[in-house]
């Protein structure tokens, strides 16, 4: 959750919605499971998760590899119909729905609910906030993205969970240096927000809508895939 469109909410929480889910997978039993373990909610009216999630589908389907027990079993919740990736996929648009969410989500390992850029509905947050039990928020580094990353996290989240967040900084420019990073590392840290330990960097990788369990295990791949997954312990240590 971010007030700020454009961070990088529907991306990270779809690569991460895949590694929890390979994770799953990967275990004792060889038989490929035929329900996923995790559901990926999207509350955007504009269905912005949607159609992130029929990018991520279409450049699976072209993929010639998937990270070992990645196996695209999802379902979309409303239609039955394959999501043609590794996990669920439903839409919860109304307050309501989204307040359904939890008795669905009773049926999968973990839920992740994404939620809309601007708050022009407030209603809608503040369910997904009330159905939440761990928030992620994600920001850039950049000095511009710390106003509304306050601003989410004092009038929104603070009031109806206190600390029952993390900042997760994304979409980091490696190349620049580290100046920015830690200076941004500082802002969170003078206001006491909790914070990942995982940094998930700008990669041409990410930005072609591609889930990082899926495609060439070339290098940079694999690096892909090393940061979500390292954020998929870190988020499931805090208890999603
Ligand atoms: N780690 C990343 N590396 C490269 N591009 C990214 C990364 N995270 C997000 N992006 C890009 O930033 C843009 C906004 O991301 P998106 O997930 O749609 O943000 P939001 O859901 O917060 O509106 C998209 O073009 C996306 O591809
Ligand atoms: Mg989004």
């Amino acid at each position: 959750m971010n007030q700020k469109g454009g961070v990088g909410k529907t991306t990270t929480l779809l690569n991460l919605a895949a590694v929890l889910s390979s994770a799953n997978t990967n275990t004792a039993s060889p038989e490929v499971p035929d329900q996923s373990s995790v559901l990926y909610v999207d509350t955007d009216k504009q269905a912005s998760g949607a159609d992130a999630v029929q990018d991520a589908a279409d450049a699976a389907a072209q993929a010639e590899q998937m990270t070992r027990g990645t196996v695209l079993n999802g379902r979309n919740l409303a239609t039955g119909e394959s999501t043609g990736l590794p996990f669920d996929f439903l839409q919860a648009t109304t307050p309501a729905e989204i307040r359904a969410v939890p008795a669905i989500a009773k049926k999968y390992r973990h839920t992740l609910v994404d939620t809309a850029g601007s708050f022009d509905d407030l209603s809608r947050s503040e369910a997904a906030i009330e159905i939440a039990d761990f928030i992620l928020v994600p920001m850039l580094a950049e000095q511009m993205s710390r106003k509304p990353t306050e601003r989410t996290i004092e009038t929104m989240i603070r009031p109806q969970v206190g600390d029952n967040f993390a900042i997760v900084i994304v979409n980091w420019e490696a190349r620049n240096g580290h100046g920015e990073l830690l200076s941004a590392v500082e802002w969170i840290t003078e206001r006491g927000y909790p914070l990942m330990n995982t940094t998930i960097r700008k990669w041409t990788l990410v930005s072609k809508k591609t889930i990082c369990t899926v495609g060439r295990r070339t290098r940079p791949a694999l690096e892909v895939l090393g940061e979500f997954q390292a954020l998929a312990i870190e988020t499931t240590q805090r208890g999603i």
